[in-house]
């Protein structure tokens, strides 16, 4: 008998990313996403703006990941969707529209943890972290050093106590008067200057973070430049983002390191949007050079939100059989583990 391929349809909605992908036998084969341009205005997402957006946006975006495939409605096994953390109103129309499409076609649906999911991107694609690994996941609200023991065996080992980082390079960018979100725009900037600003390192005990006070050291330090050169911005601004870019990444990887050396685990991961993130890529590979670790970085297209993610998780509770119930409804705040 001819195995069967395993079709999954995967949904994700959490924030301001429309995004369908098909995964087929633990392989992503179309990973669609419509980012929400509305909100650049705005200065940051507008909850009830990215719900509507996401009904707008949902039917086309997964038509495309089909006709991307090349697999048919009628082949798929499962339907995947995020069931949180997230905004009420966005994970509300991936999980209605999840509903909708399982139900009418009597197939099982699978619910997925968007952090844990963050992480388990890294199974996408070979050579996998082998088991068990340290994943820095760093994204628009979350900023967590998990230690992850097996697929769905995760565990929090330290966490951001005010901003996650993502939050820090938008806010902080907003400040320097670049768009939202500013963090991959800073980002470019950063790479044509050179970090001569120095800024104050938050000294947070364990493996936690915190980023809130060096936002408000960074906006004193302007306040107090712009007054005396109105256009100090304007002058310095590759240099002023080069020196943010490279304290918010020696704070991420001083704990990392310091949770790998602590555990004696060697293989360590990024993750999340922030993962993106060129001053990170780059200082992780010099430190994995330096200390022997063993490193996975993502591609871009897996570093942000996007539902190719949400389809290898999923993948790995098909074949737990791990389904849940029509009934079921978004968890605004669900935590790893
Ligand atoms: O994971 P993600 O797409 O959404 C959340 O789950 O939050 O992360 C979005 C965050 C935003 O704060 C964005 O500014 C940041 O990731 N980001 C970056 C870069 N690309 C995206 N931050 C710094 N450098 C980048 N290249
Ligand atoms: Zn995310």
């Amino acid at each position: 008998m001819i195995k069967k391929n395993i079709n999954i349809l995967a949904i994700e909605s959490s924030c301001d990313d429309t995004s369908a992908a098909i995964v087929q036998n633990g392989k992503i084969l179309s990973n669609v996403t419509a980012t929400q341009l509305e909100h650049t205005k705005y200065g940051g997402v507008i909850p009830e703006l990215a719900s509507r957006q996401h009904q707008k946006l949902i039917v086309s975006v997964v038509n495309s990941a089909f006709e991307k495939s090349g697999v048919l409605k009628s082949d798929i096994d499962a339907v995947a969707f995020t069931i949180g953390p997230g905004l009420m109103g966005s994970l509300l129309v991936g999980v209605s529209f999840a509903k909708a499409f399982a139900i009418s076609r009597n197939l099982p649906m699978i619910q997925v943890n968007h952090m844990e999911a963050h992480i388990l991107a890294h199974f996408a694609e070979t050579p996998f972290p082998k088991l068990p690994f340290l994943c820095l996941t760093v994204s628009g609200g979350h900023t967590q050093i998990v230690r992850v023991d097996d697929y769905f065996s995760m565990t929090v080992l330290g966490k951001t106590l005010d901003d996650a980082v993502g939050e820090a390079f938008d806010k902080t960018g907003k400040i320097l008067g670049l768009d939202y979100p500013a963090g991959p725009i800073l980002d470019k900037l950063a790479q044509q200057g050179t970090p001569r600003f120095k800024f104050p390192e938050p000294q947070i005990p364990g493996y936690d973070f915190s980023f809130s006070g060096l936002k408000t050291s960074i906006l004193y330090f302007l306040q107090k430049q712009v007054a005396e050169n109105p256009k100090f911005i304007s002058e310095n601004l590759n240099d002023i983002c080069a020196s943010v870019q490279e304290r918010i990444v020696t704070i991420l990887l001083k704990k990392f390191r310091k949770a790998a050396n602590d555990t004696g685990i060697k293989e360590l991961a990024i993750a999340g949007g922030v993962s993106a993130n060129s001053g990170l890529r780059n200082a992780l590979k010099i430190l994995a050079g330096k200390e022997k670790f063993n490193i996975h970085i993502l591609p871009m297209s897996l570093c942000t939100d996007n539902a190719g993610m949400i389809g290898i998780a999923a993948y790995y509770k098909f074949l737990k059989k791990d389904f849940c119930a029509t009934d079921i409804s978004p968890i605004v705040n669900l935590q790893v583990g």
